[in-house]
């Protein structure tokens, strides 16, 4: 049902400090995270090999972990190096661990075949080291909904009319036709609204003028599901690479990595440039802004979620907006079926029936 071989975001690296142990189910797998005493971030399977104890409620002793049913103790691999009582030690006792990377903030798994495993395939996300960039970390929501709805609200903005209309979003954008390209395995989109006014954030937190241009360009990765925009919103006329001390800019990465086929982890930042503002706590004030945008998408997407599972199998009558949306899970449908093993049926995938509505695609 998922794909295995990409990089997820599994957590954020404040939330592994000292000795704690963090569960958490990722891809219908339980896993325990924690930190050795030599800084490295380690993920393991959270099932001890013995008696199926969790190993999350387990300890820490050094850079090891040990379950704290019957006192086994695995090192970083998860290899058993310890059996109270026993001197001779199987290589069968080995709880599964999973390639694990830090980068710029953030803890990313690799739960596919780990050969595969190249971390120079991890997406950027330096905005949160960059001078002249500021951000608060942190973000994460948990989703009552299966992964793919959020998806295609990512990759239709026609909803900032209406979900947004009092937070991020302005009446004109409903009317707005992205940009398109598809690329191998990721979708870029630029969602250009010339001549409208700021969005109430914006109104709220810089000194632009009553009219702006605002430019929403994003890459949607479908083998991770990461989404990274860059978004400017300036004076009128001066385009995407505006100077202008008074344009917002703001990169915002959203990384979404199922929990099960119903639940989803939604890590997210914004980071923005030093645009020209009266508001001393500005970075607080954006995130709180744009934290609550995000709970207006959870509200609604959540609904809609109890609103399928209640009658699945119903069809979804297509528009025309949902081009792009229907197109990416093609896309991820044939990257799920050259995931499976040859001989293997084909894999469960959550598809809207299509009808007859062609992929909106604006080069
Ligand atoms: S269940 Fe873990 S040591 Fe027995
Ligand atoms: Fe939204």
């Amino acid at each position: 049902m998922f794909l295995k071989n990409a990089w997820y975001v599994a957590a954020w690296d404040n939330e592994l400090v000292g000795d704690r142990l963090l569960a958490r189910r990722l891809l219908g797998t339980n896993l325990v995270f924690y930190r050795g005493e030599n800084g490295r971030a380690v993920v393991m399977e959270d099932r001890c090999c013995h008696r199926h104890a969790p190993l999350s409620h387990g300890q820490r002793e050094g850079n090891c972990l040990r379950c704290m049913y019957h006192g086994l103790l695995f090192d970083a691999s998860g290899r058993c190096v310890e059996v109270p009582g026993q001197e001779r030690i199987s290589d069968k006792l080995r709880v599964r661990n999973f390639p694990l990377v830090e980068r710029d903030h953030l803890l990313w798994i690799w739960m596919g075949d780990p050969a595969l495993a190249d971390p120079a395939t991890i997406p950027d996300t330096h905005w949160h080291d960059t001078p002249g960039w500021q951000a608060e970390r942190g973000g994460y929501i948990h989703y009552e909904s299966n992964v793919n709805l959020i998806v295609d609200n990512l990759l239709d903005f026609s909803h900032l009319a209406f979900v947004h209309n009092k937070s991020i979003g302005t009446r004109k954008q409903g009317g707005v036709k992205p940009e398109v390209d598809f690329l191998d395995e990721s979708v870029q989109v630029r969602f250009t609204t010339l001549e409208g006014a700021p969005p109430p954030f914006a109104r709220q937190l810089s000194k632009l003028p009553d009219v702006v241009d605002r430019f929403n360009y994003y890459v949607w990765n479908i083998r991770g599901n990461y989404f990274a925009q860059d978004s400017v919103i300036g004076p009128v006329g001066e385009g995407y690479g505006t100077e202008s001390p008074l344009a917002m800019k703001l990169h915002t990465f959203i990384a979404l990595t199922p929990e099960d086929a119903d639940s989803t982890h939604y890590f997210w930042s914004t980071s923005h440039n030093d645009f020209a503002s009266d508001i001393p706590d500005v970075t607080r004030q954006l995130t709180v802004q744009v934290a609550g945008a995000f709970e207006e998408d959870r509200d609604i997407i959540e609904a809609q979620q109890k609103s399928i599972s209640v009658s699945p199998g119903e069809p979804m009558i297509a528009i025309a907006a949902d081009g792009t949306l229907l197109r990416v899970r093609r896309m991820l449908d044939g990257m799920l079926a050259a995931e499976q093993p040859q001989g293997a049926g084909k894999p469960a995938v959550v598809t809207i029936t299509p009808v007859s509505v062609q992929p909106t695609v604006v080069h």
